[in-house]
């Protein structure tokens, strides 16, 4: 049975790495229907908005999407895609898996790590306020329901993927009420998982003890805000942007993406790095349950790695985007 993917290439280098990583997901001999649909800069001239009614529309019937970057549009009044898409299908959960990967520079080694983060409320719940012309105010909201899902996602991917430990990330020291309820929450999720360990950090201590020792942590789960800058962190401790895969996961469907933008400096001339977005397409065959197939992506990447033939020019290489994704096919078993 073949599963229908909605795809959007995207903007700037999203069609060249787009098309790389449905090529090598193809390759790999899963049963994908691929649904190529517009969004992103061409669709303002076209339909007045990034993110028209018809893209949104595959995305909520296929439940399953793969996205290039997309470029913000200058000016207001355009409705952010990655929060339109995230609200549409209820994405509450933004995962990255972050490791080392072979010969990618980095200044550490052996760091595997899963940041979770809420995606749905906290500081970016967008309920903003001036009071008077001279201050504003920005609400945080924590909600135990939302909380204790994280809580519980963070935990069953632990379970899944044979991990030891989750840490909670917070700042429940200052905010006693609103972090502290985050902290309560996941706590008391925690009872329910006694295979697996479960820590706390406050944020600015955890950001201190990546830096120093990362390859210590194993499963963090935080809130939207610290989410957000911690996982960038992390990103940068694996070798940046380049080889960084995400997944906003919700009960009604999922959205994979690679973290990066949309690169307008080196789009259209076959110089962007494809690894971010085949390892957000590994992440997807995963979560669609074809695992067999995402293993044997993952060794032809390492061999193509390893080997170092056919790498773009952010690893240190001379091979374009088409030929590093041809190389990983090849090197496919
Ligand atoms: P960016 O990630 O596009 O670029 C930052 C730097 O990394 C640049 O030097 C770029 O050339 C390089 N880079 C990024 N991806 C690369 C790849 N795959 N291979 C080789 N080099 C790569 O971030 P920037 O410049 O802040 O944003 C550009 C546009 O992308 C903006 O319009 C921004 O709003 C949008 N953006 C979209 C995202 C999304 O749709 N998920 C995420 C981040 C930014």
């Amino acid at each position: 049975m073949t599963i229908k993917v909605t795809l959007i290439p995207g903007d700037g280098i999203g069609p060249e790495v787009s098309s790389a990583t449905q090529k090598v997901i193809t390759a790999s001999g899963a049963p994908i229907d691929w649904e190529i649909v517009e969004a992103g800069e061409a669709c303002i001239a076209k339909y007045g908005t990034p993110l028209p009614e018809h893209v949104l529309e595959t995305v909520r019937s296929n439940k399953v999407a793969i996205k290039g970057p997309i470029t913000t549009p200058v000016g207001k009044g355009f409705r952010s895609v990655n929060v339109a898409l995230r609200q549409q299908l209820q994405l509450y959960a933004n995962v990255r898996h972050l490791r080392n990967l072979p010969n990618v520079p980095s200044r550490y080694s052996n760091v595997d790590i899963v940041v979770v983060r809420e995606n749905t409320e906290d500081l970016y719940a967008g309920i903003e306020h001036m009071v008077g012309r001279n201050a504003a105010e920005s609400i945080k909201v924590i909600t135990r329901e939302a909380s204790e899902r994280i809580g519980r996602y963070a935990f069953d991917l632990a379970r899944k993927e044979g991990r030891k430990r989750v840490t909670i990330v917070h700042k429940a020291n200052i905010m006693k009420l609103s972090d502290g309820l985050f902290l309560e929450s996941v706590r008391s999720v925690a009872k329910d998982y006694p295979d697996i360990e479960c820590d706390d950090r406050i944020v600015d201590a955890m950001c201190m003890n990546l830096v120093q020792t990362p390859e210590q942590y194993d499963v963090l789960v935080l809130p939207n805000l610290y989410g957000d800058i911690v996982s960038d962190l992390v990103a940068g401790l694996v070798g940046g942007l380049g080889v960084a895969p995400g997944a906003n996961i919700g009960e009604m469907g999922a959205v994979f993406e690679a973290v990066h933008g949309s690169a307008p400096q080196i789009a259209g001339q076959n110089l962007a790095n494809p690894l971010a977005m085949i390892l957000s397409g590994v992440e997807m065959l995963k979560y669609l349950g074809f695992t067999e197939e995402a293993k044997r992506v993952e060794k032809g990447i390492e061999h193509v790695l390893l080997q170092r033939d056919y790498i773009t020019p952010d690893l240190g290489g001379k091979a374009g985007t088409r030929e590093m994704a041809s190389a990983i096919i090849e090197a496919m078993v």
